[in-house]
Order: C-alpha cells, then structure tokens, then sequence
C-alpha cells in the first residue's frame, strides 16, 4: 500500500514536473522573444552577427523613443537589461481583439479604439518653455507622414493633433503618404473622414511598395511648404511644437531640428515626459540615445536649452526644404528603411549644417512592439548601412570591419553618386565630425 502511494506520488510529481517544465519553457520562449522586440526600439540601425540573432533594430517604419534607462552608446549590446514581464502589465489575455491588434499592430488597439480620433495630451514642456517668445513671421511648413497598414485610429490622431495645435497661418499642408497599405480602414473610411481637414490635406498613394525612404521622398517631392517635417505616423505632437522648429530654420537655414520625443506607451497609449537626450551610436551603427553633460543643461536656458545632437533617431525631423535638396535628399539606392538617418546626420555635420534637439518641442510617439519580416530588414539594414559606411566614413571604417569582419565581403550597389554628392558639397573628414562633433565615439576605441 504504501509503495503503491509512494510510486503515486512519484509519478504525479514526474508529471507535474514535466508540465512545470514546459510551461516555463513556453513563458521563456515568450518574454525571450518578447524582450527581443523591446529591445529593438531603442537600438536603431544594426548590424547583425552571425550570433546576434536578437534586436533587429527599429521596427518597420519606427523612431525609437528615449526610454528612462538611457545607455551610453558603446556599451555592450549583450549587457543590455529591460524588464522581461512588460508585455503583462495591464494586457487582457482574454480579450482576443486586445491580443490581435497587438500582433498585427504592435500596440493596444483596444484603447486606441476607445481614445478615437483626437484627445488632448498633458504639456510635457519645461515650465520656461511657456514663456518663450517665437517671431511673428516664421516659415511655413508641409508635415509629411509616410505610413504602411498603420491603425486607423493612431494615423488619424496624428494628423488632428497637427491640425489642432499648429497655427494654420505657418502649416502649409500636410502631405499623407501611403505606402501600399492593405488594410480596408485606410482607403474609403479615411479619404471620408479627412474630409473635414480638406485644403490642408494631400493624401499621395504610391502605385508600388516603396519602402519609408523613397515614400519620404515622393512626400518631399509634392511639398509646397518652405520647411519639411517629418514625422511618424502613430505620433501625438504637443503644445507649440512647430514654432521652436521653424524659429531655429529661420535663424540658420542649415539648421536642422528635432522635437524631443516623449512616449506613448504601446500597451496604455499613456503619453509619458522623456528626459532631456542626445542621439548616438556605437561603432556597430546602433543608434542609442545619451544623456547630455551636465553643462548643457545649467545656465540661465536651463533645460530649455538647444541640444547638439551627433545623430538623429530617425522619422522625426524638420529641414528646410531647399537645403533638404541642396544637401541631396536622401541615398535612394537604400532599400526599404534603416541607416538613413546615419547617413542624413552624418552629411548634415560633415557638409557643413548643424543638427540639434530642441527640448522646448515635444511630439509624442507610440513606441509600438513589431513583429517584423525579419530577414528582409536584416538585409536591408546591412546593405544600407555598408552604403554609408563606404561613403563617409574614411579609414573608420576598419572600426566597423573590425567588430564584423563578415561585412567586409558583403555587395553594397554602386555609390559613385553618393562618392560625388560629397566631392560637389565639399564636406569635412570623418576624422573632423569625430573630433568636432561626436568626440564620445572614438573614445570607445579598442576596447569594443
Ligand atoms: C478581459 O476581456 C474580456 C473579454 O473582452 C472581458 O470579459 C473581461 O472583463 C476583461 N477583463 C478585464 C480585467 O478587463
Ligand atoms: C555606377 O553609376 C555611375 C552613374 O551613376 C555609372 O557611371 C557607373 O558606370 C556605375 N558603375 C558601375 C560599376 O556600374
């Protein structure tokens, strides 16, 4: 009898363990990949090791938005630390339109449904902010918002927070791209409800995939507007966005601008202040966001003060338009999305304009979670970023090699055109934007 309760046991806590097991094999699995996607978004444009098979960078068509751990960009990617159980917190497992719209999307769709097409967001600007004076005569601009199979309601709540806090005597236009997006929401239901913004709106629909790049540049193309602004297409701008921009494009026509990014939260759609940052990247071309020093932020300015920014994190800019196509737009032999922020910044430095955060400015962005085709990114990414490396980056570019021999054999097209964009714009050395500009990466030398 008693060997009989005792093999019982055995075999039901065999059992039990097995279940325990796979259970915790299964939630592993799950907040491994989960963690995997998180950590995407604050890690841009990368290259990707034969071993590294975890962040792949921006999602599809993302600007990775400073999170409250902001890393110093030459740490070690391996070390990087997010909580693993994110995904948890306020999500309902049960509901199945909450956890299909998160796979398609990558964010709450249900809260998005119930916030609709506009709402009112908290200031998230530095009290001195408020007190600040723009120039009654400022530029005026043309919003581009490029976007693929974006949910309705996030895509809409762009365009109205634009039309709700920009003054209309300074927006010329915003100019909706569509990216061959296939979802039914996006053709009739939208052209219907734009209507009421009709003269402000062009919406363009491309005839095939273009990828954000050349999407950007057929916005560009269509673009009355003395400024050009791009942003996302899950955004939420704030209260006098646009005047700082513009004001700083006035002063120096080749200045270009960044808000600073605060977040809305992909599972609560909560809009969230970020800490003052700077854009940066490590010797793999991964884009991070830095703190900035300590004397940027002191004197009388305060935290209002314009941030010199190495690189920008990707969709969210404004350039004045001539200077945009004076400086040559955008590499269109890059494919798809990913370095072209880089390279932008890159030849902003070294061809003689400046680029910097202006704290004062704040879009919100949906840091959205993707589940993106992830060798076609990978391949794009690579591709476009041995594009910009063989065009700027000098004898550094052994720096890169060095970490990732395998790139080093890897096609990149022909960049005869972007060889002599340069040699036309007269642009500076790597070696000057590394000294003058971005002194922080070379410091990592060596030892990574
Ligand atoms: C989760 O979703 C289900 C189905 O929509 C609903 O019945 C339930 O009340 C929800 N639970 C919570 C905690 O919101
Ligand atoms: C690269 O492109 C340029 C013009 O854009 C062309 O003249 C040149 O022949 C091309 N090189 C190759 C190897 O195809």
């Amino acid at each position: 009898m008693r060997n009989v309760v005792i093999r019982c046991f055995f075999c039901g806590s065999l059992t039990f363990g097995i279940c325990a097991a796979l259970l915790f094999l299964c939630f592993h699995y799950y907040h491994v990949s989960k963690w995997q996607e998180q950590t995407r978004e604050g890690t841009s444009v990368l290259f990707l090791d034969e071993k590294l098979q975890q962040p792949i960078s921006r999602g599809s068509w993302e600007t990775p938005t400073p999170h409250a751990s902001v890393q110093r960009p030459n740490e070690d990617e391996t070390k990087e630390q997010r909580p693993l159980l994110k995904l948890n917190k306020d999500f309902n497992y049960t509901d199945l339109e909450a956890v299909h719209g998160y796979l398609k999307y990558g964010f709450n769709v249900v809260i998005s449904k119930s916030l609709g097409k506009e709402r009112h967001v908290p200031d998230t600007r530095n009290k001195m902010c408020r007190t600040k004076h723009y120039p009654a005569r400022l530029p005026t601009a043309s919003i581009i918002i490029c976007f693929h199979n974006e949910e309705f309601n996030a895509l809409f709540r762009t365009v109205s927070s634009v039309m709700m806090l920009t003054p209309h005597r300074i927006l010329e236009e915003i100019i909706l791209v569509d990216d061959m997006s296939e979802f039914d929401d996006l053709k009739g239901k939208l052209d219907y409800h734009l209507e009421i913004f009709r003269g402000k709106i062009k919406l363009i629909r491309t005839k095939k995939r273009e990828g954000l790049i050349r999407a950007r540049l057929i916005g560009a193309s269509r673009a009355s507007g003395e400024v050009l602004v791009f942003l996302d297409s899950h955004c939420e701008v704030n209260k006098v966005w646009l005047e700082p921009l513009l004001a700083a494009i006035r002063e120096d026509h080749r200045m270009v601008v960044c808000p600073l990014i605060d977040v809305i939260d992909y599972m609560t759609l909560e809009y969230q202040p970020s800490p003052v940052v700077r854009g940066a990247f490590n010797w793999y071309l991964q884009f991070k966001w830095d703190n900035v020093f300590s004397y940027e932020v002191e004197g009388p300015e305060g935290p209002t003060r314009p941030i010199r920014s190495p690189v920008m994190a990707g969709g969210i800019f404004a350039m004045k338009r001539h200077y945009f196509n004076e400086l040559g737009q955008y590499d269109k032999g890059m494919n798809f999305w990913g370095g072209e922020n880089l390279e932008l910044s890159l030849r902003i430095w070294m061809c003689g304009g400046q680029l910097f955060i202006l704290p004062c400015s704040r879009v919100g962005h949906i840091n959205k979670q993707h589940n993106v085709d992830q060798t076609r990114v990978i391949r794009a990414v690579i591709y476009n970023n041995l594009r910009l490396v063989h065009v700027w980056l000098d004898e550094y570019k052994e720096q890169v090699f060095l970490r990732r021999p395998s790139l080093r054999s890897i096609p990149y097209g022909n960049i005869s055109e972007r060889v002599e964009l340069r040699k036309q714009l007269g642009c500076k050395s790597f070696q000057w934007y590394l000294e003058t500009v971005f002194p922080e990466l070379e410091a990592s030398n060596g030892s990574r």
